[in-house]
């Protein structure tokens, strides 16, 4: 037998309702803000991360799937997507004859890491970028668009973690300083540092090694070595931050896993943690990746959440599948004929349900009405073809009435408009990892 590639993980039907739910209040909540949906290919050539992410990060060299295609080019399933919306905004000249642009995308990523609870080699993310911003205004109504939706959905007791990692002009001393800070504990530090000291001395700060954590926080960190327009830049945010009530810690060695950072970078992570993991969401500036890509000098930033993650950390999401508003319970050839043609007429209106084939015995088709959760039960059996009127059954309280097909229609309809949803109820409203932040 088959199983799902080490990883990944199938959506079955009684979850993909709450997937339904997660991935409408995203596009809700960001389309208020001004945000337009990029959908960009799964497969992108694998220079582009390579440019973009950075060669001696762990994503690019020991995380990516890539293939060579059939004419010997080498391709990668994307491991993130802010490289891939960079491409495209080149690709299709978005900016041009514009100041900014604002795009968000939901959709799977691939990275082969160990697989855990909350880490997975297929996972899925929802991310926004803004293009063409490099007002510190932009940052914090970026961090407060994404605090307010996370507080919709009802996480609570979430943190930001915020951190500025300098730009081109500061960071060459940083990494000066990290240099001569770091050499005198170089043998004692494993084999990783050693070489990330020659190769990406910031990539230190990433490392996973408990013996090595000592050592590497007490480095320098890149907050201290920042330029005069990048701590302004960084005290406007927060300033701005907290106009909007939003306390935002900072946090000197946030370490983001990727190089494309300039200034300002953050995370979001839930109370407990997710699994093994933490931060639930990461992003930050990338000013210089339009360059880096081969276009124009463009500020930009955005984030992007692990929606697996993001559904561990929030209470009560497992919202159960929608159910059916009727099931169809017929009797004799007569009857499920007749019922084909209740069925077209019925979903012609907008109603769900649904029916078995022929031949089925009654107490079978009951059960099934049950167990796809319908709101009622019709029977068309021959007594009610020759009268007209059909048991409807309440499936609830088992109450049971005898009603024409117009009325059947009529009250159902009226019940969906009143509920006022097809389909899953919307997540819970209210208490805030938004406003307080932390
Ligand atoms: P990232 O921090 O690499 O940033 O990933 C963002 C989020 O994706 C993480 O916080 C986590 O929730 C989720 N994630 C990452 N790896 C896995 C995994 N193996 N399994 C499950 N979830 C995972 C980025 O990807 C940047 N592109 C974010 C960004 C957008 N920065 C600027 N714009």
């Amino acid at each position: 037998m088959y199983r799902a590639v080490k990883g990944t993980r199938d959506i079955l039907p009684d979850q993909s309702a709450v997937w339904q739910v997660l991935e409408g209040s995203v596009r809700r909540v960001f389309e208020r803000y001004g945000f337009a949906e990029i959908r960009t290919p799964v497969l992108e050539e694998t220079a582009l991360f390579q440019r973009s992410i950075g060669e001696t990060t762990d994503v690019v060299s020991k995380e990516m799937y890539t293939l060579v295609d059939r004419k010997g080019r080498s391709l990668a399933l994307r491991p993130e997507n802010t490289a891939p919306v960079v491409r495209a905004c080149l690709e299709h000249h978005l900016m041009h004859g514009r100041t900014s642009l604002k795009l968000y995308y939901i959709g799977p990523m691939f990275r082969y890491e160990r697989p855990q609870q909350g880490r997975l080699r297929q996972f899925s993310q929802a991310g926004a970028e803004v293009i063409g911003r490099d007002d510190p205004m932009a940052d914090a109504e970026l961090i407060e668009m994404l605090l307010a939706w996370l507080g919709e959905l009802g996480l609570e007791g979430a943190t930001l973690r915020l951190s500025s990692v300098g730009c081109a002009v500061c960071r060459p001393d940083y990494v000066r300083a990290l240099r001569e800070a770091m050499a005198p504990h170089l043998p004692g530090l494993c084999e990783d540092c050693r070489r990330r000291y020659q190769e990406n001395p910031l990539r230190m700060l990433d490392c996973k090694v408990a013996e090595d954590q000592a050592v590497l926080a007490r480095a320098p960190s890149p907050g201290d070595y920042l330029c005069a327009a990048c701590r302004e830049h960084f005290a406007e945010v927060r300033r701005l931050l907290g106009k909007a009530g939003i306390e935002a810690p900072v946090d000197p060695h946030l370490v983001r896993g990727l190089d494309y950072y300039t200034r300002t970078t953050f995370e979001v992570v839930a109370a407990g943690g997710v699994g093994a993991q933490s931060a639930v969401l990461g992003g930050g500036r990338y000013d210089g990746l339009f360059e880096t890509l081969g276009g124009p000098p463009t500020p930009a930033l955005g984030f992007a959440v692990g929606l697996e993650r993001l559904l561990m950390a929030l209470p009560g999401a497992q919202t159960a599948a929608p159910g059916l508003d009727l099931y169809l319970v017929h009797q004799g050839e007569l009857g499920f004929e007749r019922a084909l043609e209740l069925a077209r007429r019925l979903r012609g209106s907008g109603l769900r349900l649904d029916l078995e084939g022929p031949g089925k015995p009654l107490k079978a088709q009951m059960r099934e009405a049950s167990r796809r959760a319908a709101r009622y039960a019709l029977i068309v059996g021959e007594n009610e073809i020759e009268s007209g009127r059909y048991q409807l059954k309440r499936l609830a309280d088992g109450e049971q009435v005898a009603l024409g097909l117009e009325t059947i229609e009529q009250r159902l309809l009226a019940e969906n408009r009143g509920a006022g949803t097809q389909g899953a109820s919307p997540p819970q409203r209210g208490s805030a990892a938004g406003g307080g932040g932390g």
